[in-house]
């Protein structure tokens, strides 16, 4: 398995798309979960991975608003496709077992749900690398700063453990500092 996760580790890294938010993802996991088996952490870094892979015919992506309240349709269809992906990359890398697939599938279906011990790890774990990396470039992309912080503030709130946001928190004040001083 180490073999298969350091090729997902530099695929990841050479599509470039939301890489760093999906290998930090991983480490975070680790962070809150040292305890997270290979599964988990393939999961972890491969949840987003249908954004690096185009729509393709036919394929229509649902309505995201980034309110993950309003977003129920979209979500499930992103974590189904993420998935997929994953499952296509494990097969053409030679991975066999059929039940650490099977968890795989499942941990990145549901990655947006949280509900269980599980679910909310890999949430968790979401959470604070788009604390850490990706509201900063919104926020060089010139998002709306009002938005940025309530988005800011629900990431944060959602954590579900003390230790989640123990790590969470230096990220977080330096974004909340950011985004009401100027
Ligand atoms: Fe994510």
């Amino acid at each position: 398995m180490k073999e298969v996760i350091n090729k997902l580790e530099n695929f990841i890294r050479e599509k470039n798309i939301e890489a760093e938010h999906m290998l930090r993802t991983g480490f975070w996991l680790r962070e809150i979960y040292p305890e997270a088996d290979e599964a988990m952490y393939v999961a972890a870094i491969c949840h987003d991975i249908e954004r690096c892979f185009p729509l393709r015919e036919g394929e229509v992506k649902p309505p995201k608003t980034g309110d993950d309240s309003k977003d129920g349709e979209y979500l499930l269809w992103h974590g189904k496709r993420s998935a997929e992906f994953t499952e296509k990359l494990l097969r053409g890398y030679g991975f066999e077992d059929e039940q650490v697939m099977e968890r795989i599938i499942t941990l990145i279906t549901d990655h947006s749900f949280g509900g269980s011990e599980e679910r909310d790890l890999m949430m968790d774990a979401d959470s604070i690398s788009l604390l850490e990396n990706n509201i900063l470039l919104f926020i060089k992309e010139g998002k709306d700063k009002k938005e940025l912080e309530e988005k800011t503030v629900s990431e944060f709130e959602k954590l579900s453990s003390g230790k989640a946001r123990e790590f969470a928190m230096p990220f977080y004040e330096k974004l909340l500092r950011e985004l009401r001083n100027n």
